[in-house]
This record gives C-alpha cells, structure tokens and sequence, in this order.
C-alpha cells in the first residue's frame, strides 16, 4: 500500500479540487492512502496535513479555489526547509509527492526531485504560460469571466459614450486578454509580448470614432508595457519567488488616453474575479484526466515528471521542460487579434 502527499502552491485557480478529487478516486483504486498538505510547500514544511479520502473530496468538483490551501512559499528561501521536507516525508511514510502548481511551485518540484525527492507536477494557472503543456485548468474559466465582463463593459461603454480600459491578469504572458480580447470583441488588445505607444493606441480608438462609433473597449494585460515608459506594479515588495506585484497599468492608460483624444475614460481590474467561482466544463474535465494521469505516473514510478494536455491527449513531460522559460503568445496570433483593431 503506498502513500501519497499532495499540495496546491501559488495562485489558486478554479480546478484544483477536481485534481484532488481525482487523485484520491484514483489512488483509492490502488488501495493507497492520500493525504493533503495545508497552504502549499508550508504545510510539507511544517508537517501540516489533513487527509483526504472519499469523503473529505466529495462535492469538491464544482467548488472554485482549493479545499487543502495554497501559499506562495518558496522552500528554497529558507535554509533547512528542504531537510523538514525530507523529514516529513519519512514521517508520514510518503512513497510520492504530488505537486500542483505553476511555474514557481513546478520550479520547486523540479529542484526538490533533483534533490532526491520523488515528485509529480500538476500544471495549473490561470496565466496558461507553462511551457511543455498545451493548456493548464484555470485558463479557460478566467478566459470565460474575462470575456462576459467585456461584453458587459460593452453596453456601459455604449450608453455613456465612453472608453473602457479592462485590465486583465496573466502577469508576463498575454494568453487571457488576447483571447478574452478576441472572444469579446474588445476594439484594441494589450499584452505584455507587444510594447506599444499612446499615440498607437489612440490612432486605432480615433480611427473608430470617426467612422461614427461613440465608444470603445481596450483589454489590456497587467503586464503591458507602454512604449517609453516602465512596466506598472503596485509598488509592494517582492513576493517570495522575487516576482513584483503587477497592477495599474489599465489606470494609468486611462489617463492618457482620455489627455490624447478627449474621450472621457474609465479603467476596470478584474483582479481576483478572475481566480474566482467555480471551474468551466473545459477545466473540470482537464483537471480529472490530470489527476488520474499523475497516479498513474506515481505507480509507474516516474517521478521527475509533469502530466500535460498535448493535443487531446494526456502525456507526461519532464518537469525541467516545463519551467525556467514561460510561454508567451507568438507573433502570428497577436497580427489575429489586430485584423479587428479600430
Ligand atoms: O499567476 C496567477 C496570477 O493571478 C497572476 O495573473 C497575477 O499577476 C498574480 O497571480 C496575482 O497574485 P496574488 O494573488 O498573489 O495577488
């Protein structure tokens, strides 16, 4: 009978309780025991778990967030919390660790397998900007929320005779506000791939206006970078993977805008809506097959390897493959989304 551990780590996202459902469904078909760790790497740290069988994971599936926690902590900050790792390991007589969790928390994996211990990552974010998988859960929902908040900024756009800037989460990758943007028909899109000017910007909106449109919409990614000027954060510290607080881009865009045309305008953040609520159909299934994948992966003992969607199948990759380089949109999907510009 073996024994597995298993973790959320970074930015929630909706899907992470049908990989957990789906791992304990799983692994109870083996006859093995699952137990979750509290908050992501702390809960391992500090030896703080609850277990999970089928009764603590029923009616999970549909629920947004993860019932076990999550925390950005970075085991590789603090010196000896990979020896507690390994003590907890023996401790609880884990065979395998699963890990889920984005670039950060699949960067840690990778160090941790390096380092001796045998681990699965799970991808998952939001951002869907994990090299080595077609897709991460989480994506499609803040995809789905990101576009029915254009389409309701539409019609407010419309009644007011204004231009609404949304600005959108995904950090340094583009991938919900282009497609959002392209889903809801925003008149200009934004992304950290592609700086551009003001007077870029303003060229497409004025362009519009005087075709007789009275409003415009513009998605932009918290990540843009408005040529000439710095990326815009919130100016807090650094968090512990040393990644700086994206945040006030759409704001600051506002205000230029509104100087360099005259069109009265207003900047929405989504923020956490977006992490927000329950999963998409698309994320609920995703996350099953990637949970049941990663047991499978656990019986096969291949540790030091990610389950990921390629296709429509699921495969594993190894984890180094899928992290130290994030994916970004490429060229020919941005010149897409311009064809709808103005
Ligand atoms: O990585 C997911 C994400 O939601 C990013 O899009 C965003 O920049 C970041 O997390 C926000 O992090 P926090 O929840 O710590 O504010």
């Amino acid at each position: 009978m073996k024994r597995i551990g298993v973790l959320t780590g970074g930015g929630d996202c909706p899907g992470l309780n049908p990989v957990i459902r789906a791992i304990v469904r799983t692994a109870r078909m083996e006859n093995w025991a699952v137990i979750g760790f509290r908050r992501g790497w702390r809960g391992i740290i500090q030896n703080e778990f609850v277990e999970l069988d089928l009764n603590s994971t029923s009616g999970i599936l549909q629920r947004g967030g993860t019932i076990i926690g999550t925390s950005r902590t970075n085991p590789y900050k603090k010196d000896g919390d990979v020896a507690k790792i390994r003590r907890t390991m023996k401790l609880n007589k884990l065979d395998a660790l699963i890990a889920i969790g984005g670039e950060d928390t699949l960067g840690a994996a990778n160090k941790l397998y390096k380092d001796g211990i045998p681990v699965i990552g799970v991808p998952k974010t939001i951002d869907n900007d994990l090299n080595a998988t077609d897709y991460t859960f989480g994506y499609d929902t803040a995809l789905n929320i990101a576009m029915e908040c254009i389409d309701r900024l539409h019609t407010t756009a419309d009644s007011h005779d204004r231009i609404m800037v949304v600005e959108i989460m995904g950090r340094h990758a583009g991938w919900i506000t282009l497609e959002a943007g392209i889903a809801g028909g925003a008149d200009v899109v934004l992304i950290p791939e592609v700086p551009m000017t003001v007077k870029d910007i303003c060229g497409y909106i004025e362009e519009r206006h005087a075709r007789g449109k009275n409003f415009s919409v513009i998605a932009v990614a918290e990540g843009f970078i408005i040529k000439g000027e710095k990326i815009v954060t919130t100016g807090k510290t650094l968090d512990a993977f040393g990644h700086v607080h994206l945040g006030g881009v759409g704001e600051r865009l506002a205000k230029l805008i509104e100087k360099e045309t005259g069109f009265e305008t207003r900047a929405t953040v989504l923020g956490h809506i977006q992490r927000g609520g329950s999963p998409t159909a698309f994320d609920r299934v995703l996350g099953t097959r990637f949970g049941v994948k990663a047991v499978q992966l656990v019986k096969d003992g291949k540790f030091g390897q990610m389950v990921s969607l390629c296709g429509r199948d699921i495969v594993s990759v190894a984890l180094s493959s899928a992290v130290g380089k994030l994916k970004t949109v490429p060229a020919d999907m941005y010149e897409l989304a311009k064809v709808f510009f103005g």
